[in-house]
């Protein structure tokens, strides 16, 4: 591993905090964290005790090893352009780490940490790339997070998971924040319910499965199984919604629908909830 590796983390909220915390326990790192609204906050209370540089904007750093890029999953045309100053393509590696181990953001700077974390990473394969590189990135990057002592696991296969955790949050994420009900009663509100959550999900399944992704039909009968032995819960979309925040539909909804229509795989659940949803999104970022 180089002695020293410049890594820039985007988006200093919950999950950013968190592995921001985790870099820094790399004597190989040389963290510059992004930070937005929580700025002079993050500036007041965790400059004093650290040497770690905060910025409000990538325009501020240089190009860096690693953009870890931890941000609410929104505009992210924009993101793409506001990261550039500090990308250099012969040596930059994009991480995104945009799931869960549990966090939130309690005060501006103040992150509450509750349950355990678990991380699983594997490459996107990039063509431009020697596979060779892309492992050793990964495998570099992977270092980074034994130094910093947490959970994870490298899989062959990332977009298996990924794909995976896009039928998972398509429904229970859309359905959530389109009723304001909990997984539970949603699930008890009608016999309707039910066969229209897994014809959901099974429709994200076949989307995977047009792009190479061999998502099995028991998806459906485990993600049920699984919500139903757990006590109703809402989801990050239903809170932002309450919230009357920009909602994550893009990543979550947008693509697979896109990818229906390019696929031309009828979609009509999945492409009727993001169309209600796009709606709900635009008033919201209206009032903001
Ligand atoms: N927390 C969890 O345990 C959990 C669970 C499941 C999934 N996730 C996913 O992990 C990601 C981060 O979640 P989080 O809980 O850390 O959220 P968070 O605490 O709300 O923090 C989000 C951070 O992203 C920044 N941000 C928002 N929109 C941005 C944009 N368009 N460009 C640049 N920065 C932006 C925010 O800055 P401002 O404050 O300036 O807006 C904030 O620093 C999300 O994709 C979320 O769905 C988190």
């Amino acid at each position: 591993m180089p002695d020293q590796i410049d890594v820039l983390l985007y988006g200093l909220g919950a999950i950013g905090s968190f592995y921001a915390f985790i870099l820094s326990r790399s004597h190989h790192v040389r963290l510059t964290v992004v930070a937005r609204s929580n700025y002079e906050a993050v500036n007041a209370n965790y400059l004093p005790h650290s040497n770690k540089p905060v910025v409000r904007s990538p325009s501020e750093a240089s190009t860096v090893d690693y953009v870890v890029c931890a941000h609410k999953a929104i505009d992210q045309e924009d993101v793409a352009v506001q990261l550039k100053p500090v990308v250099d393509q012969s040596r930059t590696t994009i991480v995104i780490i945009q799931n869960g181990v549990g966090a939130t953001q309690i005060s501006p700077g103040i992150v509450k940490h509750t349950k355990s974390e678990d991380m699983q990473i594997g490459l996107f394969p990039n063509r431009q790339v020697e596979g060779v590189t892309d492992q050793r990135r990964l495998d570099t990057f992977a270092g980074l997070l034994r130094n910093g002592e947490t959970r994870f696991q490298i899989l062959e296969d990332i977009q298996k998971k990924r794909w995976e955790k896009v039928v998972w949050n398509v429904a229970w994420n859309s359905i959530t924040a389109l009723t304001m009900v909990d997984t539970q009663t949603w699930l008890h509100s009608s016999d309707y319910a039910e066969p229209f959550t897994r014809e959901l999900m099974l429709e994200v399944i076949h989307i995977a499965r047009g792009c190479g992704v061999a998502l099995n039909n028991e998806l459906p009968d485990q993600f049920i199984g699984k919500i139903k032995a757990m006590p109703g819960i809402g989801s990050s979309m239903q809170t932002d919604c309450k919230n009357g925040r920009p909602m994550e539909i893009d990543v979550i909804l947008g693509f697979p629908v896109r990818k229906s229509r390019e696929l031309g795989i009828k979609a009509p659940y999945l492409e009727s909830l993001y169309v209600i949803l796009r709606a709900i999104d635009g008033r919201l970022r209206t009032a903001l």
